[in-house]
């Protein structure tokens, strides 16, 4: 299958079975913002609770927060975003398109004669590079005046550094722990697409853990190790998982060390999440601009130090996008196309499909009762409409890992059918079984 279909089949898949839709498609769309519907929000909601779970539940060194979007404006400058989060951008004044300035179709340099449009055509119509900044503005308040900007925040990370201190004191935590969000974040993108991977609103899970200077080299690897064990648990293919180390052109302003974790995309080599070595740039730049003391004082070597911070840095849409191409299939079964989401049963939205055969001899009154027990256990879903074979695709195509239908027998000997949505392999559950049955596997 050619990537590009791939990614086109996707897309349509996503919206025939309710994953995701684009932002107000009515009036025509807008660019690069989508919507998720009932199976893209439980899909995501997974990858949410399963790195909550991971980083927050699961350990005693890490507590959580949920910051507002809006902050003071200094924020920004002391992060370095109002200086230093921009693109070169240039135009095209014949056909008044706008690009990067690295674009790779540009051919010559922006600027000069020489340089085309790789819209239009024209040659010698591209500005200078100039700089745009990709934080989106907006003002608090009535009045529209410089005082009154605030930005859509670009990161969480920053609404964790401002809270460094309260949770610090709140929880009695010492470093070295951490603190972690998840929460959505705004980039006025140049070059957005390939679906959910570049939007312009997405969410973000990160955290960062406060260390030691000096022992933040250790922790970095370790954080390595565990985020990448985390995207392998996901049930992720490991080979199309690898490391890329940042050089010293690509390192962020903050970073001193970064690893992006790869996923090999249709469209190639992509970054799923980041870890930095942010040093003590952030809390360092914040007490400078705050005015605020945010050293720390360890008690057991009476030191004082700004503490190092390594962040982990990953995208719960890119997240949810990564789950839905590595778990795409398409089989040919007795001469047709078989679509199959095949997810981990943890991170499938529905975990099971119930089914009466028939719309009759008390095969639905069955098939209910026992859907609205699963009901309240895990997400299921009940259908009666059409042939069993089409309903089996449909819970194929949402990647539900198990189908459950009540047939004859079920009245009589009290089991159901149990369709495995990999193999397609039946097997008789008992009624009363199938729910814990189902449960110990998802
Ligand atoms: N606080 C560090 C930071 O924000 P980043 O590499 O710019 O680092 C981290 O972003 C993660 O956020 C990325 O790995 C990606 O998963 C996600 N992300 C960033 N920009 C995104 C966008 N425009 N659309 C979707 N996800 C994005």
């Amino acid at each position: 299958m050619a990537d590009t279909t791939l990614m086109d089949k996707l897309v349509s898949l996503c919206k025939r079975r309710g994953f995701v839709f684009q932002s107000s498609e009515i009036y025509g769309g807008l660019g690069s913002v989508w919507d998720y519907g009932p199976l893209g929000v439980e899909l995501k909601k997974n990858v949410k609770d399963r790195w909550w779970r991971a980083m927050v539940h699961a350990r005693d060194d890490i507590e959580g927060i949920d910051a507002a979007i809006l902050m003071h404006a200094r924020v920004w400058e002391a992060s370095g975003h109002v200086a230093g989060f921009t693109d070169p951008l240039v135009d095209c004044r014949q056909c008044k398109n706008r690009f990067r300035a690295d674009d790779p179709r540009i051919k010559g340099t922006p600027g000069q004669p020489d340089a085309q449009c790789p819209v239009c055509g024209s040659k010698g119509t591209l500005t200078e590079p100039r700089l745009f900044n990709l934080m989106f503005k907006t003002f608090m308040g009535p009045v529209e005046e410089q005082a009154a900007v605030v930005y859509l925040r670009p990161e969480t990370a920053q609404g964790i550094y401002v809270n460094y201190l309260n949770v610090l004191q709140s929880s009695r935590q010492k470093i070295p722990f951490g603190i972690a969000q998840i929460g959505k974040a705004f980039r006025n993108e140049i070059t957005p697409g390939n679906f959910i991977f570049r939007t312009r609103e997405f969410e973000q899970m990160e955290m960062q853990f406060f260390v030691k200077p000096g022992t933040d080299a250790e922790w970095f690897e370790r954080w390595r190790e565990w985020r990448m064990q985390w995207h392998h648990e996901l049930g992720l293919d490991p080979t199309r998982l690898r490391w890329h180390q940042h050089g010293p052109d690509e390192l962020a302003h903050y970073a001193r060390a970064a690893f992006d974790v790869q996923y090999e995309f249709p469209f190639g080599w992509q970054e799923i999440e980041g870890i930095h070595n942010r040093g003590d740039f952030d809390l360092g730049r914040h007490q400078e601009y705050s005015g605020k003391k945010l050293d720390y004082f360890e008690q057991a070597t009476n030191e004082r130090f700004i503490p190092y911070i390594v962040e982990t840095s990953a995208g719960a849409d890119r997240v949810t996008l990564t789950l839905l191409v590595d778990a795409y299939r398409e089989e040919e079964v007795d001469g047709e196309t078989r679509v199959v989401l095949g997810f981990h049963p943890a991170v499938a939205p529905i975990k099971a499909g119930v089914f009466p055969l028939v719309k009759k001899d008390g095969m639905p009154e069955v098939a209910t009762s026992l859907y609205r027990d699963l009901k309240r256990r895990f997400p299921s879903f009940y259908d009666d409409s059409g042939a069993i074979g089409r309903r089996y695709r449909r819970m194929d195509e949402a990647g539900t890992p198990f189908g459950i239908t009540v047939d004859g027998e079920t009245t009589s000997g009290r089991t159901v059918t149990v369709r495995h949505r990999d193999s397609m392999q039946q097997e008789r559950v008992s009624l009363d079984q199938v729910a814990d049955y189902i449960a110990e596997r998802v």
